[in-house]
């Protein structure tokens, strides 16, 4: 049954305190606890009773006001705890017991190796002990841990550390008290045998908060990168955004199965490990980069999420999207701002504008849903951080950050809504946001089309702007969206124009302008252009949209060499390559222009440019992003097109490329800085183009470059290739790089995933083979991800096979995983929901698995929300 925001009601009782005893034991945990209960005046009366949210819990005791309740004074049922009459104020105690090392799951309390810890976000705290496990009730928590000490030394929870007494028996307790009001979905706990990082940090203010990373005692050397992120993003959020830290202690866990990245419980995140442990021996630039940002998105949770939360999940962007807005500034700021934002444009064209056009589509603030979990998506992160960056943009930083300090102050303790957020942002402003509202409920990718036409005689430069969104399920009509349009123009020597309007008072300076577009058709009428400029359109992406021009080659060339703005000159190296990687597609005796090969040459050459950026313009748009350009996906024509490009590009560009390869070998190849991050990209990036021609002197490089490197970014990078290269060629290293890492999980993850993401010919066998090693598990997600997840995500034309034999390993894993961990089993189905966009037999066998899977009789509700929707049958 789904969940709707329109049935939202506020609490009709609230939990003050929580006290919460904990005996811990993998086996069998009991819960204890002791809540205080108030009616709350803003709601509405009821029938007298309580209802509490419980699963999985074996109810031992039951008290209120200290008298045990009779059987006929409550009624228990599967996911619930009703008790019949409750007065307005009083306190109730529970009991229960819970199995940690029988939840696979991972929601709730669980046994991950050798500790226990939890999950409790969006729901799990119901799998904890009887409660209102919603985020509108907030509680002050107080918990103690009891539990063996030699098994258990290190037993840790929210907040404040109150007292570590030695009790009988070999045991101990740890009494933890959180002064900060939060919802259950905050709570956490973490028992285990750790060893810790410490370090300090003084706040703006001059309190010193004490840092702890806690790892499992073999990982303690791989914890500085995440402590030096950590001291960054505090006094990041300080300068940036004026936000101090609040308790005494910050601490971090790491465990090694996780649902998820991470969790912003308050004052005791947890990790999955892939986002905490990094040496440059086993972890790539990508991994340095993404424990940079994980940790910070989850620091920067401490303000946007748990000082101010959400009212109820249909407001989830309210934390998730403003706190990916806040990590992507703050790596941005950190490292290169155009790099920053060609991947945060890249990660959303390859994943949200596909999940806008799918069975899944839902606003930013969806309307409904089945399964809570399965709305931890693209749109709700990653398009909802576009429209609190489009509210920026409209204001300009200094308005928007007064606009965030009015949020922090005004909202402060409370459980608000999207809403809420962009009342602060009007009030402050003075503008009226009620067309841009609609970005938060209406789902689906808008298109700009934009024809321009310049008159010559009158020195006249017309831009005509549609903007229309295609219709997405139970949204059969749209309506036009207020959006901002940064506008630069390039006259034929590359130089800025100023972009003058009629009505203008003021002279403009040469460069961007942002327009706002609010109408279906926009007319734009630029003075003063004596020829024809080339219109650098969205810079820096001011605009989640799908922009449709006929741009010439010669316009995305004359971008790509001479944009100032690094997002359009990725943009236009991109459409430069669509264009010919489509034309390929469908002829493969297309013919490749000499001027566009010079432009990557130029490129290739340019020493002012950052080798990041040299990097970013010379790959591809993936195979999975061209596929959604093609009415009828055609997988093996995008890999043949993909190899053709890349092996023509390696051929004529053989000497720059050498040349880019061999200057970027790093001096310091173990440094994880930004710019020698960014020259090791573009050597490696150099390598595969050249690999994509066959050449013994090539081959040879690549090998002696997975022999010899001293770091995982290269060595990984020449393991791709020379996997992909098929054969013994493969194999051998294969086997090296598995006897050298066996003995570290996260580095197993990417030999799996090597294996899994390879292009070669019967990858699909071979994973099916992988799935009967010894190290796959599929109750590790992580060890899912790393081998079923790079198949069917990574892999387009393998998964795809024609044979159906991709889909067939996907849905027998689904419905092998959906009992043991339904979120990770429903995330594997996203691959096939774009069924709809393939040849007729691959849609027969695509629905026949999902049918296959739908079939089955006892379906999670997380699965079955999924594959219903895409076969259309809810
Ligand atoms: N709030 C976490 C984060 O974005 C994600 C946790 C979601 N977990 C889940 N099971 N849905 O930082
Ligand atoms: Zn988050």
């Amino acid at each position: 049954h789904p969940v709707r925001l329109a049935d939202y009601r506020p609490p009709e009782f609230l939990i003050e305190r929580v006290d919460l005893t904990f005996e811990l034991d993998e086996q069998v945990t009991t819960v204890h606890a002791l809540l205080e209960f108030s009616r709350n005046p803003a709601a509405t009366r009821g029938d007298g009773s309580l209802t509490l949210d419980g699963e999985q819990l074996e109810l031992i005791e039951l008290k209120l006001a200290g008298q045990t309740l009779t059987p006929a004074e409550y009624q228990l049922e599967a996911e619930a705890l009703r008790i019949h009459r409750v007065p307005d104020r009083f306190q109730l105690e529970t009991q229960v017991r819970i199995h940690p090392n029988r939840n696979t799951a991972l929601e709730g309390l669980y046994q991950s190796g050798p500790m226990l810890c939890t999950q409790c976000e969006a729901e799990g705290f119901r799998k904890i002990t009887f409660f209102l496990d919603r985020p509108d009730v907030l509680s002050r928590f107080r918990t103690t841990l009891i539990a063996d000490q030699d098994r258990f030394p290190v037993l840790l929870a929210n907040g404040n550390l109150v007292s570590e007494t030695r009790l009988p028996a070999g045991r101990h307790q740890v009494i933890w008290d959180d002064p900060f009001p939060k919802p259950c979905y905050l709570f956490a706990l973490i028992g285990g045998d750790l060893s810790v990082v410490e370090d300090q940090f003084r706040t703006c203010s001059g309190r010193d908060i004490g840092l702890r990373i806690f790892v499992e005692p073999h990982n303690l050397d791989r914890c500085g990168h995440a402590m030096q992120a950590l001291k960054k993003a505090m006094r990041w959020d300080e300068e940036r955004f004026g936000r101090e830290y609040d308790l005494d202690l910050y601490m971090i866990v790491a465990v090694s199965h996780f649902n998820m990245g991470a969790m912003e419980n308050k004052g005791l995140n947890v990790f999955n490990d892939k986002f905490v442990l990094a040496s440059p021996d086993t972890a790539t630039d990508e991994d340095f980069q993404g424990i940079e940002s994980v940790i910070a998105h989850e620091y920067f949770h401490n303000w946007t999420g748990n000082r101010i939360t959400c009212r109820d999940w249909f407001q989830l962007s309210l934390k998730e999207g403003f706190t990916v807005y806040r990590d992507q500034e703050f790596s941005a700021e950190v490292g290169s701002r155009d790099v920053q934002r060609i991947a945060d444009a890249r990660f959303l064209r390859n994943h949200q504008f596909p999940e806008d056009a799918g069975p899944m589509a839902h606003p930013v603030r969806p309307d409904s849903y089945i399964e809570i979990n399965n709305f931890y998506t693209p749109t709700v992160y990653n398009k909802g951080a576009e429209l609190v960056r489009m509210q920026a943009c409209l204001l300009g930083p200094e308005l928007f950050r007064r606009a965030t300090d009015r949020y922090f102050e005004r909202h402060d303790g409370q459980a608000v809504t999207t809403d809420d957020f962009v009342r602060c942002i009007e009030e402050v402003s003075g503008r009226d946001l009620a067309q841009f509202r609609r970005w938060y409920a209406q789902a689906g990718t808008p298109y700009l089309d934009i024809e321009a036409d310049h008159d010559a005689t009158r020195h006249l430069y017309r831009l005509r702007i549609r903007q229309w969104t295609p219709p997405t399920p139970g949204q059969p009509v749209k309506e036009p969206l207020h959006l901002p349009f940064a506008l630069g123009l390039l006259d034929d020597q590359g130089r800025e124009c100023p972009v003058r309007l009629e009505g203008d008072v003021q002279d403009q300076p040469a460069g961007t302008r942002v327009l706002e577009l609010r109408e279906l058709e926009t007319e734009i009428c630029v003075l003063g252009l004596r020829t024809r400029p080339v219109p650098s359109m969205l810079r820096g992406f001011s605009a989640p949209v799908k922009l449709r021009y006929a741009f010439t080659n010669a316009d995305l060339i004359h971008l790509m060499r001479y944009d100032r703005d690094g997002f359009c000159r990725w943009d236009a190296a991109q459409r430069l390559q669509e264009r010919l990687l489509l034309r390929l597609t469908q002829d493969p005796t297309t013919l490749i222009p000499d001027d566009v090969v010079a432009a990557f040459r130029d490129a290739l050459r340019d020493p002012a440019t950052d080798p990041a950026l040299i990097a970013e313009l010379l790959t591809f748009p993936s195979e999975s992003y061209l596929a959604d350009q093609l009415d009828v996906v055609d997988v093996d024509g995008i890999h043949r097109a993909h190899r053709q490009l890349a092996s023509h590009l390696g051929t004529h560009l053989n000497d720059d490329l050498m040349a880019a390869y061999a200057h970027n070998q790093d001096p310091a190849p173990t440094e994880v800085t930004p710019r020698a991050i960014g020259r090791r990209r573009l050597k490696n990036r150099a390598l595969a183009l050249l690999m994509a021609v066959d050449g013994a002197k090539v081959f040879n490089l690549c090998q002696t470059q997975f022999e010899t490197a001293d770091n995982m970014t290269d060595t990984l990078a020449a393991l791709r290739l020379l996997v992909d290269h098929g054969g013994a060629a493969g194999d051998a290293p294969l086997q090296r790089f598995y006897e050298r890492w066996s003995q570290v999980p996260l580095v197993i993850d990417k030999w799996f995933s090597v294996q899994a993401s390879s292009c070669r010919e019967g990858t699909v066998e071979r994973v099916r083979g992988l799935m009967a090693h010894p190290d796959f598990s599929l109750r590790n997600p992580n060890r899912v991800r790393s081998l079923i997840g790079a198949l069917c995500h990574a892999n387009s034309v393998q998964f795809h096979a024609a044979d159906g034999s991709g889909y067939r390993l996907l849905s027998d894993v689904v419905l092998e995983l959906d009992p043991l961990n339904p979120q990770i089993a429903a995330r594997l189905l996203k691959p096939i929901l774009s069924w709809r966009r393939y040849d007729a037999g691959r849609q027969a066998q695509m629905r026949r698995e999902l049918a296959r899977v739908l079939e089955t009789g006892e379906l999670s509700a997380d699965v079955y929300e999924v594959a219903s929707k895409a076969l259309d049958t809810v």
